[in-house]
C-alpha cells in the first residue's frame, strides 16, 4: 500500500474513512502518471503542526497543510502533513464538507510532494491550481469545494509602504527633512508594490506637494487615502493617483480608528466612488470585516476593499486574536465571493503578519507604523525588504 497514514497527537479518523483516503489517492497518483510512489500523510493537530511550521518554514502559526518532498529517493515521495483541527475551522468558514475538504488538502500536499509550487512565478500557482481542480473534479466531484478551488487564485501578497510617519517626523520640527517622497523611493527599492499617503483633513502629516511630487516620480502606483470630503476629491481628480481609500476621519484621532459606516451613508459613498471612478481612479473603502459592511460596499460600486486588521493585531489574548483573525478571513472570502479586490491593512507589524498574510484571498497589505519605526533603525529599504519576505514566507 503505497500511501501511509499516520495520526499524531489527533483521534484518528473512521477506518472506512482511512481507506477512502488511501484509494483516492492512490487513483491520484495514477491520474498523475506515477502509480505506485510511495508518501505519508500525517494527520496532526494544530499545535503540532504550528510547531512543523515554526521549526522548518519560520512560520509561527498553525496552517492547513504542509509538506515535505524527499530530495533524493525516487520511490518514497516525501512526508505530508494535514491539521484536521484546522482543516475543520476553515471548512466551517467556507462552508464546505469537512472530510471533502480534507482530501483536497492531501491532493494538495501531494502536488506539493512533486516540486509544484504556487509560490513562484505566474505560470507555477496557475499549473497547480490546475492540477489540483483536476484531481478534485475527477475524484471526489464535490461542486462546493471545485468552487472553492477555482475561487482560489494563488498570488503573492503585494506589499504597498504608507510613508505618512515619516512625513510625522518633519512635521515634529516643522522642517523639510525627512522627506517622504525620499522613503517612497526607498521603498520601492526595497520591494514596494505601492505607495500609500494618506492626506488628512488636518495636512498634520502628508501634504498636498507630497502626494504631487511622489505621484510624479514613483514607479509603482500611488495610493492616497482620505476622507469623503469635496477639495480632497477635487484634489484627487487633479493627482489621479492609481487608487483612493476611503477611509472615515475624524480630527481629534491618533489614526484612523475603524472602517467607513455605510448604513445610511451609501448613496453618498457611491456619488464619490462614481466621481472618481469617472476620473480613472480605482476605489477601495476601508471597511470593518463583517458582512452586513461588505454587502452594503457592494451597492456603492467600489472596486476594492480594504479590511481593517486593527481589532486583529490589538487583540489581548490568544484568543481574541484567533476570532479576530476567523473574522478576517471569513470576510475575504466573502469580500472576493462578492467580486471585491481584496486588501488588508491597520495595525500590521513583523510579529504579527504571519497568520493574516496567509488568507489568500487578500492580494495586498497595506502597512505603514512598523516598517517607518523599523525604518530608524535599519533603513527603510531594508524595513520594506524584511516585510515582503514575511508576505511571501506566510503564503504556504
Ligand atoms: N490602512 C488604512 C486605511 C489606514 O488608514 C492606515 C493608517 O494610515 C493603514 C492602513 C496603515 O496602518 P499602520 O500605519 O498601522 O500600518
Amino acid at each position: 500500500m503505497p500511501v501511509y497514514i499516520q495520526f499524531q497527537n489527533i483521534v484518528p479518523l473512521k477506518k472506512k474513512e482511512i481507506q477512502q483516503i488511501r484509494k483516492l489517492l492512490n487513483n491520484a497518483l495514477s491520474i498523475l502518471g506515477i502509480p505506485g510512489k510511495k508518501f505519508t500523510i500525517f494527520f496532526t493537530n494544530n499545535e503540532l503542526i504550528k510547531e512543523y511550521n515554526r521549526r522548518f518554514l519560520r512560520r509561527d502559526y498553525p496552517t492547513n497543510v504542509i509538506a515535505f518532498p524527499q530530495a533524493e529517493e525516487r520511490e518514497y515521495l516525501g512526508d505530508i502533513i494535514v491539521s484536521l483541527e484546522k482543516a475543520r475551522e476553515e471548512a466551517e468558514i467556507y462552508d464546505l464538507e469537512f472530510f471533502s475538504y480534507v482530501i483536497a488538502l492531501c491532493f494538495h500536499g501531494l502536488l506539493h510532494l512533486l516540486g509544484y509550487d504556487h509560490e513562484r512565478g505566474v505560470y507555477s500557482p496557475w499549473l497547480m491550481l490546475k492540477n489540483e481542480i483536476k484531481l478534485t473534479r475527477e475524484l471526489l466531484a464535490d461542486e462546493r469545494v471545485i468552487k472553492y478551488l477555482m475561487g482560489r487564485e494563488y498570488m503573492p501578497a503585494k506589499l504597498a509602504v504608507n510613508v505618512d510617519h515619516v512625513a510625522t517626523v518633519r512635521e515634529a520640527r516643522r522642517s523639510y527633512y525627512p522627506d517622504p517622497v525620499h522613503a517612497a523611493v526607498l521603498a520601492e527599492l526595497g520591494g514596494a508594490d505601492g505607495i500609500v499617503v494618506h492626506l488628512r483633513l488636518d495636512r498634520r502629516h502628508i501634504k498636498e506637494r507630497d502626494v504631487r511630487i511622489i505621484k510624479e516620480i514613483i514607479k509603482t502606483k500611488l495610493i492616497l487615502e482620505m476622507a469623503i470630503d469635496e477639495d480632497l476629491l477635487k484634489f484627487a481628480k487633479e493627482v489621479k493617483p492609481y487608487q483612493v481609500t476611503l477611509v472615515p476621519e475624524r480630527v481629534e484621532e491618533i489614526t484612523t480608528e475603524g472602517g467607513l459606516e455605510l448604513e445610511g451613508r451609501v448613496e453618498e459613498v457611491r456619488k464619490a466612488v462614481e466621481e472618481l471612478n469617472r476620473a480613472g481612479i480605482k476605489v477601495s473603502l476601508f471597511l470593518n470585516p463583517d458582512e452586513k459592511a461588505l454587502e452594503l460596499a457592494k451597492r456603492t460600486g467600489a472596486q476594492i476593499v480594504e479590511l481593517h486588521t486593527g481589532i486583529y493585531a490589538e487583540a489581548r489574548t490568544e484568543e481574541e486574536k484567533i476570532r479576530e483573525l476567523e473574522r478576517l478571513e471569513r470576510s475575504a472570502y466573502l469580500a472576493k465571493e462578492l467580486g471585491f479586490i481584496v486588501h488588508a491593512g491597520h495595525g500590521l507589524n513583523y510579529e504579527n503578519i504571519g497568520p493574516v498574510a496567509s488568507i489568500p484571498q487578500i492580494e495586498e497589505f497595506s502597512i505603514g507604523h512598523a516598517i517607518v519605526a523599523r525604518a530608524v533603525m535599519v533603513g527603510m529599504k531594508e524595513a520594506v525588504r524584511e516585510m515582503k519576505n514575511l508576505l511571501l514566507l506566510a503564503r504556504g
